[in-house]
């Protein structure tokens, strides 16, 4: 398992490009189980869940192939070539533990599978670093739709007798919306017969850029971005071409890592739009942000302040920057109070950071930050993966040397992440397991 070692107390300066967004390619790559003939993706970032879900697409019998990457692609510079991904053969329905283990994203082809092939055999995702993550409202849903479920040797088996059918539903759980259980449904029923209307679903703009794709592909879908979305079902799905959203997680922890080297990042090809909330939070503590069409410029002054912050559902703040806002706080002239709605227990980065010299209590879903003057480097270990990105961002401004352990978590969503801090000037490299 390879590590990271980060000498601190360089201040980041420069140009970082913001990759295409995760949490929305790897949906998108499912809900390609739909379509007849090719459909080619762009700005899908290289990282490891992508890899897992295109073993898992390629498994269901999609024959995927990447391209190399081109030196420039138009205005639109990428790190990636595109991704051509074609059924060519419907007859595996089955998501196997393997890959599901591995990468909880791998419900996103329930519905897909439920709509196209009327069968649906997917691995029940176990627990997770950040908690219970159940996948009861996607079933429910998709019941809702028609689907018969039950399960069977750890495997949900759903089932559909002729063709889904439409209906108006409510999608909300006992945390709010869903984001890939509202995915999950909106696919399914952009192949239902008849209308559905979703009400109470998620906001997210990885929502918006599914159902985008989904309406490219020939889906007739209206209201996505808002709680309320109509699918009016149609027969067939056609392959597209769709270039994926920038990536708001990584571009907003990049402001981060701005602000907390007391540095001056130029962070291209990102939307500001889509961080509405950080944007909001992050001038309170004192972070200079400005937006020039696609580029957002992130510097800070020397002194931070403390706020409170509480992750909410689109456009609340998200929690996945919740540990990079909190990496941050921990330098706050005073007491920041930081409380997590969506996933309580999603603090496993708060014993590494005070192992660092942070000083940080908890207190149900909350976390109470004393700020203090320094952080220190020390041995750390990357628990999930935005909890690891705030190692690194505490690393880049600790006292010494910080080594973190099992960067794997890292590269599963933080493309070529040392390499873009590098050439910003942060001191990390890479130690290869032997
Ligand atoms: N929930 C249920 N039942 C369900 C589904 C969700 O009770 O059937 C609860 C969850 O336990 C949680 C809340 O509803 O309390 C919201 O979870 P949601 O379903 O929205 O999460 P998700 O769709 O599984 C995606 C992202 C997560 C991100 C969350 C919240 C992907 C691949 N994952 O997960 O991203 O934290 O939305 O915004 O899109 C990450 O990238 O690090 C990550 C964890």
């Amino acid at each position: 398992m390879d590590s990271f070692l980060i000498r601190g107390g360089t201040r980041l300066k420069g140009k970082i490009e913001i990759s295409g967004s995760k949490n929305s390619a790897l949906p998108i790559i499912a809900a390609t189980l739909m379509a007849k003939g090719k459909t080619t993706l762009k700005s899908v970032p290289r990282l490891s869940d992508i890899d897992s879900m295109n073993k898992l697409i390629g498994e269901l019998g999609c024959h995927v192939y990447r391209h190399d990457s081109p030196a420039s692609d138009g205005d639109m510079p990428s790190l990636n070539g595109p991704l051509d991904i074609e059924v060519t053969d419907e007859k595996n329905c089955e998501a196997r533990y393997d890959i599901v283990k591995t990468m909880r994203a791998s419900i996103c082809v329930l519905g897909p599978l439920l709509a196209k092939r009327g069968k649906a055999i997917v691995s029940i995702p176990g627990g997770c670093a950040i908690g219970d993550r159940p996948v009861d409202l996607h079933v429910r849903g998709l019941q809702k739709l028609g689907a018969e479920f039950r399960t069977e040797n750890g495997n949900i088996v759903g089932e559909v007798r002729g063709r889904l059918k439409g209906c108006r539903m409510y999608l909300g759980g006992a945390q709010g919306p869903t984001v890939l259980g509202t995915i999950n449904v909106l696919c399914a029923a952009a192949l239902a017969e008849g209308e559905t209307v979703l009400v109470g679903a998620a906001c997210e703009p990885e929502v918006v850029d599914c159902a985008e794709m989904l309406i490219k592909m020939g889906a007739k879908i209206k209201g996505h971005g808002t709680p309320e979305i109509r699918i009016e079902g149609v027969s067939e799905l056609i392959g597209t071409e769709h270039r994926i959203i920038p990536d708001r997680i990584e571009c907003g922890t990049f402001m981060i890592a701005a602000a907390i080297t007391n540095g001056e990042l130029e962070l291209r090809h990102c939307n500001l739009d889509h961080l509405i909330a950080v944007q909001d939070r992050l001038e309170d503590v004192g972070v200079r942000i400005q937006r020039e069409n696609g580029t957002i410029h992130a510097s800070s002054a020397r002194r931070l302040n403390t706020v409170e912050m509480t992750t909410q559902p689109y456009p609340g703040f998200p929690t996945d920057l919740q540990a990079q806002l909190m990496a941050l706080l921990c330098l706050g002239d005073g007491i920041s109070v930081v409380t997590e709605r969506i996933f309580p227990d999603r603090f496993l980065h708060v014993g590494e950071l005070n192992r660092m010299g942070a000083r940080i209590r908890k207190e149900g879903p909350t976390a109470i930050i004393q700020g203090t003057k320094e952080l220190q480097g020390a041995s750390v270990m990357a628990s999930d993966l935005r909890a690891s990105a705030a190692l690194v961002l505490a690393g880049l401004v600790a006292k010494g040397t910080t080594r973190i352990d099992r960067v794997y978590h890292i590269d599963r969503g933080y493309e070529k992440i040392e390499q873009k801090l590098a050439a910003v000037g942060a001191d990390i490299e890479r130690v290869k397991e032997k």
